[in-house]
């Protein structure tokens, strides 16, 4: 168990999340389920207001965090933007009453009618990642006879120390425009009628575990803006994109309020409004996966523990090879060194490998914990498999915030 993470404990042997008990819950609604804290959530999003109150700041939730839409609600009452990255994310973010002026929009391959979505809505601006992407949203906008803010998307080859498959802002990245290029996009889009540029942004990765990296892209990005303004180009924004990290297996990542406090010497007597993009570290420790141990399959030299939820649910460990802990929702039962495996038809469909796991018990609940972020987000209905349902437990209520789908669901888009 993560000590740190206020909304766990045992109590009497059952895990509780702010005081519910998991194996209650897992019975109401059956399993594989997701359930988060709102407290939690609510805390999270709060840490990043009032760690950055004395700043002109405007912090956009990622939305391909978690992008249910009772969690898209609680981050609009409180006052949230979004940084979204397709048409759903927009709709999503719309349809949860985030303001269009709160929303940033990233992504290399926005389509058209993506952008013109964007326009027509005028959102706060499109973080640009190439020169053809440019003329598309001056074409769009042109057609619309709007003016659309927008931002380039700067890759400023730095490190962030964390997984290959999310650093983004490597030079073999596919991720944003070198300077020397965005600079001369820069000339190009002030001369275009349509275009009203805003901002510049950086965001270099995610789970990123330290200050550095996050610290080193703001410099970039200040020291970028002072380069636009030698040449006349004012900007009132600038994004550093999202990225902070949570503790998975011990890590220690840096507090907003920690952040805040370095980022704020970058950025002293600067007047652009600040905005950050922070999707895992607002929604991931507030969230588990509840699973049931259907089989245990003892084979020689090895142990499988056969849960009913698959990499189709929680992609994370068979993906980038994630460590998500597991810990028994009632602690009666064996404890087991074993490959904690689920349904899918492919042997890569494992939560963990060759893990000590306590109360393994045919029948038994296991919780797959910091599973918040990028869990149910990236589930998929691979083998014909129904996704599951997500609850959420608010001062002592528990409901469902999206039902289990159903084997009909699975053709409900066919034709
Ligand atoms: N802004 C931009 C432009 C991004 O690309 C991302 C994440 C974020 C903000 C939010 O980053 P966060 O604060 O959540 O680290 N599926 C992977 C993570 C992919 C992140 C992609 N971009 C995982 O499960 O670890």
């Amino acid at each position: 168990m993560n000590k740190n993470n206020k909304s766990f404990c045992y109590e009497g042997g059952a895990l509780k999340m702010d005081g519910v008990s998991l194996e209650k819950i897992a019975r109401e609604f059956s399993t594989p389920l997701y359930v988060y804290s709102a407290k939690q959530i609510r805390n999270r999003f709060m840490d990043y207001i009032r760690a950055f109150e004395g700043m002109n700041t405007l912090i956009c939730y990622a939305v391909k965090a978690n992008y249910s839409g009772h969690i898209l609600k609680m981050i609009s009452s409180m006052g949230g933007g979004a940084d979204v990255v397709s048409g759903g994310e927009l709709y999503m973010a719309l349809r949860a009453g985030i303001e269009p002026e709160k929303i940033v929009f990233a992504g290399v391959g926005k389509t058209r009618s993506e952008i013109e979505e964007a326009v027509n809505r005028g959102i706060c601006f499109l973080n640009i990642e190439s020169a053809q992407e440019l003329e598309t949203i001056q074409e769009v906008a042109a057609e619309s006879e709007k003016s659309v803010g927008i931002s380039f998307r700067i890759n400023p080859d730095i490190d962030p120390q964390t997984h290959p498959s999310i650093s983004t802002g490597l030079k073999e990245n596919k991720f944003g425009i070198f300077p020397a290029e965005a600079m001369d996009l820069y000339r190009r889009a002030a001369s275009m009628k349509n275009i009203q540029i805003k901002g510049v942004h950086v965001h270099v990765g995610s789970q990123i575990t330290s200050s550095g990296p996050i610290l080193e892209a703001a410099r970039y990005a200040c020291v970028f803006a002072d380069r636009l303004k030698s040449e006349g180009i004012e900007i009132s924004y600038i994004d550093i994109g999202g990225g902070l990290g949570i503790n998975y297996e011990g890590a220690n990542p840096p507090t907003p309020s920690q952040l805040a406090g370095e980022i704020g010497k970058v950025f002293k007597g600067r007047s652009e409004t600040l905005v950050l993009e922070p999707g895992r570290s607002i929604v991931g420790e507030a969230g588990v996966l509840l699973t049931e141990i259907n089989y245990i399959k003892k084979v020689p030299g090895k142990n499988f523990v056969i849960v009913d939820a698959g990499f189709n649910d929680l992609v994370r460990p068979a993906m980038y090879g994630s460590h998500h802990r597991i810990v028994p929702v009632e602690k009666e039962g064996e404890k087991l060194v074993a490959d904690v495996v689920g349904p899918v038809c492919e042997s890569s469909d494992f939560l963990a490998e060759s893990r000590e796991v306590e109360g393994i018990k045919k029948g038994n609940i296991l919780a797959v914990m910091e599973a918040g972020a990028y869990g149910f987000s990236m589930a998929s209905n691979y083998n014909s498999r129904p996704r599951p349902a997500e609850v959420m437990i608010d001062e002592g209520r528990s409901f469902l915030i999206r039902r289990r789908e159903e084997p009909g669901d699975l053709v409900d888009t066919e034709v």
